[in-house]
This record gives structure tokens, C-alpha cells and sequence, in this order.
């Protein structure tokens, strides 16, 4: 009898014509400052800071003190970092540690990024700087936040100084990362912070945000012509449970307020039709103009993805989420779904006329075991090995996609889970810092390495 093939994937593996083996393709690993940093002492409190004091909130109760404390190991990090053969490295700008309450510069606070900055540019790591990753100053939340238009002027204020000061040394900046994570989760139903409940905010704040970034735009292009500047928006792409009408109407709907609200006024000035149906109260307070600044040119969008969701009808919102999910499943919960990515990458492709595409975070929480020094994280290598392919899948199709970000380089602080959900290809122990590569990692390594073009250059 014939013995079946046995397919064993301790690496990743693309087709030798794929685009992404390209010099032109862009490699690297992802982190946000709260969730990696600690130092909390040198800078300002911020909203997550608060958000993690309130009883409840954070699922293992912890708090983003000291999380990776890459405030003191960020040399060793950035080592790890070039080990891994990235081209580049998205990290986050603490805000309220460059920038104090009167809105002027804090030294040590530039000082930190701008060492962080130049140790990338001697490792030949291009920086992609995100300006906001959640971690508003709290004395802004206090006048508030997100629901204030003055915080978009306040933003613009920040990414003013900061470009100035990074001069050059930024390849790439996005204003936000998320901001239907900032809006939606942490002003309409308060899982993330600053944790307000109310279906009245999400819109206004995500108005705001969306306001920011069209101000932050205006600055970057200025200060910045020559960096690629542009923003990071999530999408899970929405399915209907069943073929009903009723059905694909709520997932259609679910689309709209969840995905098409972001990007549409980016690329084309304008909210989705949702906006008519809206009760008065929910609507955004758009001011003349607001769209034209919100819709400026970018240089990319950046994608994030993760899942899918399905829904169904319901009839006080319109749709509802559909709990039981097919599996497989990460230890998020959320189902491995790797077609929905270049589904989602297609779609956004026919609706819009695109800037070029980077996939700014992709990557699965796995229960990880560390066993003599060795994380076998087995079903996380399969998840990149997929997602890689459906990447490639989508430039085949005709989508200009130039890079791909693997969320997470590290295990870190993982918002309202805590340290308990593991992202990163490289395993933190939290008791001594210690820092360990994951099989994931290493095989992301390998593939790196074997790029045509980096296999010319080790040898010529
Ligand atoms: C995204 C966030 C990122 C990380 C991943 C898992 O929504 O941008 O900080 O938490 O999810």
C-alpha cells in the first residue's frame, strides 16, 4: 500500500515566482508601546493606565507597568529584532511620553526613540512609526478624549513636533492604528479604554479620530514628503449565517458599521449610507470641511486581520454576532479563517481605488508551552503559512500589496486579556524577561533568509 505524503510544515514556504520573495516586498514584526514597554515611571498616566486600575476590566487584572520592559531592554530587543532578518519594524510612539500637559516635547521621552531609531537605521531596519496606538494621556481623556474635536488639534499638535524631531529617520509613519478599536470598543461598549458605554459615542469619537488623522496627514506630507505616511485600519471581513435575505442584510449592515465606516471617508470623503438611518443622537458632529481633511491622499493603507465574523439577522440592532464559530479557533477564540483575507483584500480592491497595501498585523494567540528553552507552536506556524499564502493569493489576483507585518515580534500585554494571550513568534517569560524564539520565529527567520535576494547578497 501506498503510504500518503506526509505533510510536515516546521517551515514556511511560498512559490519560488511568488511577489512576496521580491526585494520590493517588505518583512517585518509588529509592537504597540503599552503593550511592550513598561517605563511607565518617565512618562504621563494614559487612559489604559486608568482603564487597568478599574476592578474588572482586565482579565488577569494586570496592567502595562512594566509589560516587556522594553523601556530597559529595548538594545536586546532591537538585536532580536535584526536577528530575525526583518526589513523593517512597526512599534508605537507613547504619546503621553513625548509630549507633556502644555504640548511641548519632553526630552528623555524623543531621546528614547530617537536611540531606538538609530540603532534600527545601523541594522539596516527601515522604521514604521505609528503615531497612536491606543495610549491617549489621561489629562486629555480628562477634557474628553475622543468625544472633544480640540483632541484632533491636539494630535495634530503632537505629530507635529514628534515628525520634526525624528526628522528623516522614519520610513514609514501611520497616524492611527484602529481607530474603530479606539471608537467602537472603548467609547461604545467599553471593553477597551476609556471604557464609556453608550451607543451615542462610537461614532462621534471615531469622527474625531478620523479627524485626527486627516490633520496628522496635512503635517506628515509636510514635514515628511518623502516618508510613506498613511493610517492602519482593521477589517474583519462579515458573513451571513445563512442564505436568508434577512440574513445577508444584517451582515451587509454589521459591514458597514464596522469595516466601511473606517475606510470610506478615508478614501472617498464620504461615511457609508448607514449615516441616514442613524438616530440623530448617534451621528457625528461633521463639521464643514471635516471630509475633505479626512480624505486626503495617503501613501498606503495598512491592513489588519485576523478573522471573520459571521451574523445574522436581529431586530433591535439589525444583526447580531454569531457566538458559536466554526472551528478551528486561536486561544482568542477567534476562528483560523485564512481565505478571508484575500477575500477582504479583493473586495477592498473592486470597491475603492486602493493606495498600495501593506498587511500591518496578522498572527494568532496559541496557548504556547515553553519545554527546555524550545516553543513548538505548531498550529501558529500553520497559521502564517496560510495567511502568507492568501496574501499571495491576493497580489496574484491583482492586488498591490508591498508587505507583510507578523503581529506579534513578542508575547505582550494583550489589552483587555492581559499577559495570558500569547501573539508573539518570540516567547517572553515574564518572571525573568527572558526572551526565546519561538518555531514559529525561527521558521518566519528561515524564510526571510531565503529570499533570492538575500541569498545573492550573503553571497556576493
Ligand atoms: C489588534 C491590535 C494589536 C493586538 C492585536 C492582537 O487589534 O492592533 O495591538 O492587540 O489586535
Amino acid at each position: 500500500m501506498l503510504k500518503q505524503p506526509v505533510l510536515l510544515t516546521h517551515s514556511l514556504q511560498l512559490p519560488s515566482d511568488s511577489r512576496l520573495l521580491s526585494s520590493d516586498f517588505t518583512f517585518g514584526v509588529a509592537t504597540a508601546a503599552f503593550q511592550i514597554e513598561g517605563g511607565a515611571t518617565s512618562r504621563l498616566k494614559n487612559i489604559w493606565d486608568t482603564f487597568c486600575d478599574k476592578p474588572s476590566t482586565i482579565k488577569d487584572h494586570s496592567n502595562g507597568l512594566t509589560a516587556c520592559d522594553h523601556f530597559s531592554l529595548w538594545e536586546q530587543d532591537i538585536d532580536l529584532i535584526a536577528s530575525l532578518g526583518v526589513d523593517a519594524y512597526r512599534f508605537s510612539i507613547s504619546w503621553p511620553r513625548v509630549i507633556d500637559k502644555q504640548g511641548q516635547l519632553v526630552k528623555d521621552g524623543v531621546d528614547f526613540y530617537n536611540n531606538i531609531l538609530d540603532k534600527l537605521q545601523a541594522k539596516n531596519i527601515k522604521a514604521y512609526v505609528t503615531l497612536y496606538h491606543w495610549d491617549l494621556p489621561q489629562h486629555i481623556e480628562d477634557m474628553g478624549g475622543w468625544l472633544n474635536r480640540q483632541t484632533a488639534y491636539l494630535f495634530q499638535n503632537y505629530v507635529d513636533l514628534i515628525s520634526k524631531a525624528f526628522g528623516n529617520k522614519v520610513f514609514s509613519y501611520a497616524t492611527l492604528n484602529e481607530p474603530f478599536c479606539s471608537a467602537y470598543l472603548g467609547y461604545e461598549i467599553g471593553v477597551h479604554a476609556p471604557g464609556l458605554i453608550g451607543p451615542e459615542y462610537g461614532k462621534k469619537a471615531a469622527h474625531h479620530l478620523l479627524l485626527a488623522h486627516g490633520l496628522a496627514m496635512q503635517v506628515l506630507q509636510k514635514n515628511c514628503p518623502t516618508a510613506l505616511n498613511g493610517i492602519v485600519l482593521n477589517f474583519s471581513p462579515c458573513h451571513s449565517l445563512t442564505e436568508n435575505p434577512a440574513d445577508l442584510a444584517a451582515a451587509k449592515l454589521a459591514d458597514q458599521h464596522f469595516n466601511q465606516w473606517y475606510i470610506r471617508p478615508v478614501l472617498e470623503g464620504a461615511y457609508p449610507d448607514l449615516i441616514n438611518q442613524l438616530p440623530h443622537a448617534h451621528r457625528p458632529d461633521i463639521v464643514e470641511g471635516d471630509l475633505a481633511i479626512i480624505s486626503a491622499p495617503l501613501d498606503y493603507i495598512g491592513v489588519n486581520y485576523y478573522t471573520r465574523e459571521i451574523y445574522q439577522a436581529e431586530t433591535q440592532q439589525g444583526f447580531q454576532k454569531v457566538m458559536d464559530k466554526p472551528l478551528p479557533l486561536t486561544d482568542m477564540g477567534w476562528e483560523i479563517y485564512p481565505q478571508g483575507l484575500s477575500e477582504l483584500l479583493l473586495d477592498l480592491h473592486r470597491t475603492y481605488k486602493l493606495p498600495p497595501i501593506l498587511i500591518t498585523e496578522n498572527g494568532a494567540a496559541m496557548p504556547d508551552k515553553i519545554i527546555n528553552n524550545t516553543v513548538n507552536d505548531r498550529q501558529r506556524l500553520d497559521y502564517y503559512q496560510s495567511h502568507l499564502l492568501a496574501v499571495d493569493d491576493a497580489i496574484r489576483q491583482g492586488v498591490d500589496i508591498r508587505g507583510y507585518f507578523a503581529w506579534s515580534l513578542m508575547d505582550n500585554f494583550e489589552w483587555a486579556e492581559g499577559y495570558v494571550k500569547r501573539f508573539g513568534i518570540v516567547y517572553v517569560d515574564y518572571a525573568t524577561m527572558k526572551r526565546t524564539i519561538k518555531a514559529s520565529g525561527l521558521a518566519y527567520r528561515n524564510l526571510l533568509n531565503s529570499r533570492p535576494h538575500r541569498v545573492s547578497h550573503s553571497i556576493g
